[in-house]
């Protein structure tokens, strides 16, 4: 494991970037990318914006979101689908045919849409105060491939803001597993923030517990973290 600690958000914000930009020039072969959505990877989106628009990806590029609400109109406030188009499709200048969009109808088949590549090329992750991993809630079997997953009250609290109220927080969604995280070629996991400190801490440094689903992460092959100075403070 790779653990680059910055000064604050936006420094985390551009090493992420600098991470991501790099893997995709690595080769010039098709490559796949999970983006996770939320506060953290927001200031990333940004920085790789102008770099996406120079076109120097030729196409080659595709991206998959990691996780999807169930049970909500996907254009509403909060969902991962607007989130990723407000904040960085919209902005970039790729076709649309390079763009998948998971959700609560055709996850069945998405283990096979990403395994067509090997697993994901780059996937890109924050993590929950209960340590949760796209939307891997605590307990989730480490076997796990894409599927359903009901809601802790620490996720529907974590994520209130973004719905209005926590009443607006959908029961459930739909999220690749933790199977499927691991067979990603490369992972990207960020955290900002001193409130992130302690499940850093337990998920890095901790035991491997499926209890803190982003324990597993110790066990990936190639996993870079990218932390702002307070998440990393009790390291
Ligand atoms: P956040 O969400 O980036 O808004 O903190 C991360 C997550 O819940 O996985």
């Amino acid at each position: 494991m790779n653990i680059v600690i910055t000064q604050d958000y936006e420094e985390m914000s551009m090493q992420s970037a600098k991470f991501v930009a790099e893997n995709l020039l690595k080769d010039s072969k098709k490559i796949s990318i999970g983006l996770a959505t939320g506060s953290t990877p927001t200031g990333m989106y940004d920085i790789l914006v102008p770099i996406i628009n120079l076109g120097i990806f030729n196409e080659r590029v595709f991206f998959y979101n990691i996780d999807e609400y169930c049970n909500i109109d996907l254009n509403k406030n909060g969902t991962c689908k607007k989130y990723l188009l407000d904040n960085f499709y919209s902005k970039v200048s790729i076709n649309a045919k390079n763009i998948y969009f998971l959700d609560e109808f055709n996850y069945k088949n998405y283990d096979n849409v990403i395994s067509d590549f090997g697993g994901f090329d780059v996937l890109i992750l924050g993590i929950g105060k209960n340590g949760h991993i796209a939307y891997n809630e605590p307990g989730t079997s480490f076997n796990s491939l894409t599927h359903i997953q009901e809601l802790s009250v620490e996720s529907k609290m974590q994520h209130e803001v973004d719905f209005g109220s926590i009443d607006n927080v959908p029961e459930k969604a739909v999220t690749i597993g933790i199977k499927t995280i691991m067979n990603s070629k490369c992972i990207l996991l960020m955290a900002s923030g001193k409130e992130k400190a302690k499940i850093i801490k337990k998920s890095l440094k901790g035991e491997i517990d499926k209890q803190v689903p982003a324990s597993v992460l110790q066990l990936h092959p190639n996993l870079h973290v990218v932390l702002d100075k307070e998440a990393a403070s009790l390291l």
